[in-house]
């Protein structure tokens, strides 16, 4: 059945049927699935997953209802280098995305998709980013030849029935077209045969059209190339209805911090992929924070509003975590490991003999023996990884011990303080208050990182990342700038603006910061920031604490220690500021002429 006339009878809306017919007879699937979302239909999917291959269970008596899938080697991360933003103009879409003019690139997907689902089943994946039928959720209907990502998606989102209850019968949706580009009969009809993770190898395309608001898919069945509602609704094409609109869709975590005497504060945290975002949203208080509680909202996404109370609201849009399995142990995370005991989808991490799952720094001893990430056998000192860098878990969130008790607000949690950071082993410091609103603005847009395995490519290299979106912004980056400097204005209390690195190194290559859970010595200081009852000294790059402006109770860190990761080097700061005039350079005639001013300001205050 190759039509929508096997929709069930409460898809009442026309205009998405005939979008499901055209698709299908493009791509000329075997059958389709229409998706409910339920329990179910998630256990036959994964079930029949299992019996072609493309997932293991777990033992359940390690793993209750768990999953393994492996991916192909070569399908394993984002793929930047293959992301398009398809704006009508090439300056519409800037410098820093890459642009095919929408005619164009139509044209090729309308014959990449042509008879790409030939003998698999294309399934009709209903989803809401946000909570079903608020007033701040996206509807998303995203068509696929991949099992795996309908299961992934009932996780990541709201998924199922109910979302057309919400569009009832002409609705608004985003239409998400996705295949692995791997037919199982070709177009002479000569059946192909399957392997255990279809992707296409010669041919990955992640595209958005944004006038139009749609969303093209090939070639990667892998994580925010496929599931996408993630980085490709919920930011790229999220990020251009903001700008419209006047809010903002960012690349953060939310959490909230609870203080002994009671008062509540949520901020939002920016860190480029697999830069500590999870970690940090999930974070336990060290011993001597006794009495202060750090519960999640978010990992990966916020939505953020103006609220009529004069202050920024946000929202998670999604309902899951697709987190960076490798260095997540009990100690880092312990919320995340316990979120992670039961009802998870693992990718591309190892699996132990008795059927449970492994990776690098769970453990201080590895397992003697493991199935690695591709399937062989693997022993310690083999010389090769057993999960990959970038292998990840998918859980509900509804798992996470932390979470939030608003987590599913719809209107959101007022936000106090927007935090930016990078993984950089030298030149940014500890924390650094920004002195206003333009300031802040500056620092999140000349934001530098290394690169990490969240991206195909190579890993440890310094770039910028502004407001760790650069691969993650629907349109210019210059009119992004220019829409974050209105944004300060669009209420009157707009929050703090920080600048954090935790990944500072020694001439060892050890990073100096403990990291994780330390990392709210830094968090309640920016609280009491934010309350008006902490101490900070003024320097060229903003309010810093001193030393006796942190809570060092239960951590063994002199003031030798803390210097190394505060102190700012002059010969770091000249590169760092021919770095961000790289960054301005490539964006030359976009950048709002603020940002010019406070580059100056800057310079002029490190030359003080
Ligand atoms: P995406 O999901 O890719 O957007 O990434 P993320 O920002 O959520 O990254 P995540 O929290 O999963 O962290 C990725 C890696 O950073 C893991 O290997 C963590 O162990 C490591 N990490 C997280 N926080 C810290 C920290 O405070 N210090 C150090 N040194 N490493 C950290
Ligand atoms: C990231 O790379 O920032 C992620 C993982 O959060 S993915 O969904 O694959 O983009
Ligand atoms: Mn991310």
């Amino acid at each position: 059945m190759s039509s929508s006339n096997n929709a069930p009878a409460y898809v009442k809306h026309a205009k998405l049927k005939a979008w499901v017919d055209e698709m299908a007879a493009l791509a000329k699937p075997d059958s389709i699935y229409w998706c409910d979302g339920s329990q179910e239909e998630y256990d036959l999917l994964c079930a029949a997953m299992c019996a072609t291959g493309m997932m293991k269970k777990l033992n359940p008596a390690k793993r209750p209802n768990s999953f393994l899938a492996l991916s192909d080697p070569a399908d394993v991360a984002r793929v930047e280098e293959r992301t398009f933003v398809c704006s009508k103009t090439q300056d519409q879409a800037g410098p820093l995305n890459n642009w095919v003019d929408p005619v164009e690139m139509r044209a090729t997907m309308g014959k990449l998709f042509d008879g790409c689902m030939r003998g698999r089943t294309m399934y009709v994946v209903p989803f809401s980013m946000g909570p079903l039928g608020s007033h701040i959720a996206q509807v998303g209907v995203e068509l696929s030849d991949s099992p795996y990502v309908a299961v992934s998606m009932r996780i990541m989102t709201r998924m199922g029935r109910a979302v057309y209850d919400v569009i009832k019968e002409d609705g608004y949706f985003v239409p998400c077209m996705h295949s692995v580009g791997m037919p199982l009969i070709d177009a002479a009809g000569k059946k192909i045969d399957d392997v255990r993770w279809p992707c296409n190898n010669e041919q990955k395309w992640i595209v958005h059209y944004p006038e139009t608001r749609e969303i093209w898919s090939f070639g990667s069945g892998y994580g925010g190339n496929a599931l996408l509602g993630k980085k490709c609704l919920a930011l790229r094409i999220a990020s251009v209805m903001a700008r419209d609109e006047g809010w903002l869709a960012e690349h953060m975590l939310i959490l909230g911090v609870t203080s002994p005497k009671g008062e509540k504060t949520y901020v939002t945290g920016a860190f480029p992929s697999a830069c500590g975002k999870t970690n940090f949203a999930m974070l336990v208080p060290p011993p001597g924070f006794e009495g202060w509680k750090v519960t999640t909202i978010g990992e990966d996404i916020a939505w953020i509003k103006p609220h009529k109370d004069g202050r920024f609201y946000a929202i998670n849009p999604e309902a899951g975590y697709f987190g960076v399995a490798p260095g997540t142990n009990y100690h880092t995370n312990q919320n995340c490991m316990k979120a992670i005991e039961a009802d998870t989808i693992f990718t591309n991490v190892a699996e132990t003999p008795d059927g449970d799952v492994w990776w690098e720094g769970m453990t201080d001893e590895p397992p003697a023996k493991l199935t690695d990430w591709q399937g062989k056998e693997w022993t310690p000192g083999c010389g090769r990884p057993a999960a990959h860098a970038n292998s990840r878990f998918t859980v509900p969130a509804t798992r996470c011990p932390s979470l939030d008790p608003q987590w599913d607000d719809p209107d959101g949690v007022p936000i106090s303080a927007f935090m930016f950071g990078g993984r950089r082993s030298d030149t940014t410091p500890l924390v650094a208050e920004a002195f206003d609103w333009e300031d802040g603005v500056y620092k999140a847009a000349t934001l530098g990182s290394e690169t990490t395995a969240a991206i195909a490519g190579k890993t440890g290299v310094v770039r910028r990342d502004p407001m760790a979106m650069i691969a993650f912004v629907g349109y210019n980056m210059g009119d992004y700038f220019k829409h974050w400097l209105k944004m300060g204005k669009a209420v009157s209390k707009p929050p703090k603006i920080y600048q954090v690195n935790w990944f500072r190194k020694n001439a060892e290559g050890k990073f100096v910061w403990p990291g994780f859970g330390d990392n709210m010595r830094v968090l309640k200081w920016v609280v009491e920031r934010c309350q008006g009852t902490a101490h900070a000294k003024a320097t060229a790059l903003g309010n810093v604490p001193e030393f006796d402006d942190l809570s060092w109770q239960g951590l063994e860190f002199g003031r030798d220690k803390f210097s190394k990761v505060v102190s700012i080097d002059q010969s770091d700061w000249k590169q760092e500021l021919a770095m961000h005039d790289e960054l301005f350079k490539k964006l030359e005639g976009f950048v709002p002429q603020e940002l010019a001013a406070s580059r100056l300001a800057l310079q002029e205050r490190l030359a003080a």
